[in-house]
């Protein structure tokens, strides 16, 4: 079997999961958060060695304040309560995303996550959170210009972009049945495997990282090549 490197997941139906069962939608993100703590652990239990998850989008922003609060609040608690105690084997944390336009007290969780974890080499946790693909690449060329450069290669570039230094992901998992990318890893994805769910996102469980990389095995990775 070849472990994926880098799995990268775009955590959807939350709010079906909860509508479906006559709760509020929120409901469905505290639920949400259990399967992520499941599903890192699954991931980590097959080695794969850096997982990117999808926690709010720059356009998520358009929702109702009442459900982007409640998100918030749900990933503070996760940023200062569970990510670090989640499972036995040492990860660092990473973020993409314009974290300059979050809640105060959800930054400095996430910075204490970032900065606690930052020695560790091995396993990667990438989480995005006020992330946007167009909007990634355009702080890259911001920084960039910035920096006085005035020639871009594609090393460059990935090497101003949120994930800079972390392989490109080899499998993109979406759930819930939904299949578009919605701004996500836009530059990243080149190359990516795309696996859809119909599951919803609360619904995952440890074993869904055995059946993501059964289906990875499948696949023919060509890279343009013959
Ligand atoms: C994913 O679930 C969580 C976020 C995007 C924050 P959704 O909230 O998008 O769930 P659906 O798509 O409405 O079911
Ligand atoms: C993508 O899901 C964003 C996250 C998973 C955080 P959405 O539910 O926001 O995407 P659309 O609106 O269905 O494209
Ligand atoms: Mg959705």
């Amino acid at each position: 079997m070849q472990i994926p490197n880098h799995i990268a997941f775009i955590m959807d139906g939350n709010g079906r999961w909860a509508t479906s069962r006559l709760l509020p939608r929120n409901a469905g993100h505290s639920e949400g958060v259990k399967a992520l703590k499941r599903v890192i652990n699954g991931c980590m239990k097959y080695g794969v060695k850096v997982i990117s998850l999808y926690a709010f989008s720059s356009e998520n922003w358009k929702r109702p304040e009442k459900e982007v609060k409640e998100l918030f609040r749900l990933l503070k608690t996760f940023f200062t309560r569970d990510l670090l105690h989640l499972c036995n084997k040492p990860f660092r944390v990473n973020y993409m995303g314009d974290i300059d336009a979050l809640p105060s007290d959800v930054k400095e969780g996430m910075i204490k996550c970032m900065r606690d974890t930052a020695d560790v080499e091995e396993y990667v946790v990438n989480i995005g959170i006020n992330y946007g693909g167009r909007d990634e690449i355009c702080r890259a060329v911001n920084k960039m210009i910035s920096a006085g450069i005035d020639h871009v290669d594609e090393q460059t570039l990935s090497s101003y972009l949120d994930t800079a230094g972390l392989p490109d992901p080899d499998v993109i998992v979406r759930t819930a049945g939904e299949m578009r990318v919605s701004n996500f890893m836009l530059y990243q994805l080149a190359y990516s495997e795309f696996i859809f769910l119909d599951k919803y996102w609360p619904d995952m469980k440890e074993d869904d990282v055995n059946t993501i990389i059964e289906e990875y095995n499948t696949r023919h990775r060509k890279f343009g090549a013959l």
